[in-house]
């Protein structure tokens, strides 16, 4: 067990691995969402979109990654199945929509808003728990989702 080793109770390290996975879970929908709307995007704005989406869509597949590395780092095992993502998320997938370009932009503004604010209770409670570690990973974390929601909000003019 690593978390007297790395001074932090059991309990503490469970309880933001449990929160850790629920991030996931979410990032997961957003990632997956931005990879359609790449592929899906139509009208005057189509080049631009495709590539920003793109971009978007490849810092978030870093993200994923980087929330379950995190969670390992605390010993536990990270979920990792579209069913188990889909179950835990609050985010819901665009099923069977491909709405126009501005309003694929609102739907995943909104949706990084509320990863915004799901980050930024993990925050509180990491920080009530004594984990700083993880607490700075989501400090960064909140500020990269933040500047990808600025630029949703910019493309919207
Ligand atoms: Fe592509």
């Amino acid at each position: 067990m690593i978390h007297p080793a790395i001074g932090l109770t059991d309990d503490a390290c469970k309880q933001v691995s449990q929160k850790l996975s629920y991030l996931l879970c979410n990032e997961f929908i957003i990632y997956i969402k931005t990879l359609k709307f790449h592929w899906n995007v139509t009208g005057s704005d189509f080049k631009p979109l495709h590539l920003f989406f793109e971009e978007q869509y490849e810092e978030l597949l870093q993200i994923v990654d980087d929330v379950a590395e995190r969670i390992r780092s605390l010993g536990y095992f990270s979920p990792g199945t579209a069913t188990e993502f889909l179950k835990n998320a609050e985010l819901t997938e665009a099923v069977g929509e491909n709405p126009p370009a501005a309003a694929m932009l609102t739907l995943l503004l909104h949706d990084h808003e509320a990863i915004i604010r799901i980050i930024r209770k993990e925050i509180d409670a990491t920080t009530a728990l004594g984990d700083a570690g993880t607490n700075n990973f989501l400090c960064d974390l909140m500020e990269r989702h933040e500047k990808m929601a600025w630029m949703l909000r910019a493309f919207q003019g």
